[in-house]
């Protein structure tokens, strides 16, 4: 059966004016905040910032996410009836909505010089 749950999402680049958002998705029993997130993408609003890369395969780690105020993959976290809150990854800093500079400062040093070449 599909009923609805609140998801509050938290959009903007991290500053001040960040806001949670509260959005209503379908809920069905056994998806995850990645599916609702997806499906909140594709159906209402195409600009919010998202990032995962194997969906559920729990191996990119790209979905990290704070789930309710707890760090966790959004891939495999799992939705339940009374919704959820989904912030950016706390301590990181925010590219925009729930997108988080994760690189290690090694690598994203090696993607300066690269660029440069
Ligand atoms: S999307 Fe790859 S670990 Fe979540």
């Amino acid at each position: 059966m599909t009923t609805s749950v609140t998801l509050s999402v938290m959009r903007g680049t991290g500053d001040a004016d960040s806001t949670l958002q509260d959005f209503t998705v379908p809920y069905v029993e056994g998806m995850s905040v990645l599916d609702a997130l997806i499906w909140l993408r594709a159906h209402v609003d195409p600009t919010l910032a998202i990032r995962y890369s194997c969906i559920n395969a729990n191996a990119c780690k790209e979905c990290s996410v704070m789930v309710d105020g707890d760090v966790t993959y959004a891939c495999t976290a799992r939705l339940t009836p009374k919704g959820a809150r989904v912030e950016p990854l706390e301590g990181k800093p925010v590219i925009r909505d729930l997108v988080t500079d994760i690189l290690p400062t090694k690598e994203r040093l090696s993607a300066v010089l690269v660029a440069k070449r």
